[in-house]
């Protein structure tokens, strides 16, 4: 079975191209390359032993979409591509909805013509907003207090609509927690270009000497040790989940042919522990300093698993210590991302 993954060339979409070739699919990567490079497809192919398909095209032109669904007998696709940064998503919003929404829109048009009817899409935590309750279940209230957030309700709304005009259609919508790790080869992993805005790559950057010290966001929450608490997931995790999640539609087995479930631990660690884990991972002192809390955050974000266990028959291995110590391997060896050669 020949699967399109959009997105494939980017942090998590490149993680699940090795999985998904190596578990006996072919692929077929959709890229535009706005967030990535082509490098992590080498990497990819280094990893596999496998040359993969790649088209370098944007999932905003429709046309271009149908000839490659159909060029190479496409019957699912895993849905990547798009853009994903919170505070970029509050300045240039229609850029968001345009390539989000509009983006989405575009592919299940695509999907429609060419008679592909599977899709697994890329949801996020941030849909749950300010949590009401913890752990966080599937059913819990929705809301999303950003564009970037709004984009992602509103793809799942359009897909839970197109599910029900066609019981063919097929979608699982996975509400990723805090995805971090990379590949244990440390051939491909997390490249942020410029500044970072989330954790593990900043301290990532601090521990390497790229940046001075980490802003801890907030000392004052009503957590263990006053930092903000999140559900991180190896990458590796994520996307054998994905893989799960595709051999549930594609069986036909599932309760229903759209549902959407977290993928995360159920653990949830501080961002004073996660220093901790990884000086530990790294034998590297992390410095930092306590600054205001970020608009926007949350105290406490964790996943409850059981739908996933249950529906997937999924549930995430790899622990803190393999999720820092992966980061460093892949920063180590790539210390300026894919600019340079690994080493
Ligand atoms: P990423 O930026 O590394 O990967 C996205 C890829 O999509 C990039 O390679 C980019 O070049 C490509 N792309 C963007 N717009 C495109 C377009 N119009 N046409 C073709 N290709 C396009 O991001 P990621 O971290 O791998 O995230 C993948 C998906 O998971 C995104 O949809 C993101 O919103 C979602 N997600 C990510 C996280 C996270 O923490 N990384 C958390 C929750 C959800
Ligand atoms: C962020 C996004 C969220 C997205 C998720 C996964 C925001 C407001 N939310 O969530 O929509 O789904 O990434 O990509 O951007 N922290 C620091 N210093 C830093 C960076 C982060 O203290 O320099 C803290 C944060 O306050 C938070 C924790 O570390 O408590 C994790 O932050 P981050 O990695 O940005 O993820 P989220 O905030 O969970």
């Amino acid at each position: 079975m020949t699967v399109l993954i959009t997105g494939g060339a980017g942090y998590i979409g490149s993680h699940c191209c090795v999985a998904f070739l190596q578990a006996g699919y072919d692929i077929v990567v959709v890229d535009n390359l706005s967030n990535s490079n082509r490098m992590s497809l080498e990497r990819i192919e280094a990893i596999t032993g496998q040359k993969i398909k790649c088209e370098i095209a944007d999932i905003r032109n429709q046309d271009n979409l149908e000839r490659i669904l159909k060029a190479h007998n496409c019957e699912a696709v895993v849905h990547f591509a798009g853009l994903k940064a919170v505070g970029e998503s509050t300045q240039i919003p229609l850029a968001y909805y345009e390539n989000n929404v509009v983006g989405t829109h575009t592919l299940l048009s695509a999907m429609a013509n060419s008679g592909v009817k599977q899709m697994i899409f890329s949801s996020s935590a941030t849909v749950y907003g300010e949590p009401q309750f913890l752990p966080l279940t599937e059913d819990h209230p929705t809301s999303a207090v950003n564009p970037y957030g709004r984009t992602k309700l509103m793809i799942e709304e359009m897909l839970r609509d197109v599910a029900a005009s066609d019981p063919q259609w097929r979608f699982g919508i996975l509400r990723y927690f805090n995805p971090v790790g990379a590949h244990h080869s440390g051939q491909i992993g997390e490249n942020p270009l410029g500044i970072p805005n989330n954790l593990m790559p900043f301290i990532t950057q601090v521990a390497d000497g790229r940046r001075e010290q980490l802003a801890v966001f907030g000392n004052d929450y009503e957590t263990r040790d006053g930092t903000g608490v999140r559900d991180y997931i190896h990458v590796t995790d994520l996307v054998e989940g994905h893989l799960r999640a595709h051999e549930v539609l594609a069986s036909g087995s599932a309760r229903s042919n759209c549902f959407a479930v977290n993928l995360g631990t159920g653990n949830g660690y501080s961002v004073l522990e996660m220093v901790k884990a990884f000086e530990r991972a790294s034998n590297k002192e992390i410095r930092f300093s306590f600054a205001p809390r970020r608009d926007g955050d949350v105290a406490e974000c964790y996943a409850n698993t059981e739908l996933a266990e249950e529906l997937l028959d999924w549930k995430a291995e790899r622990d803190l210590d393999a999720m820092c110590r992966d980061t460093w391997n892949w920063v180590c060896k790539n210390p300026r991302g894919y600019e340079a050669p690994s080493t």
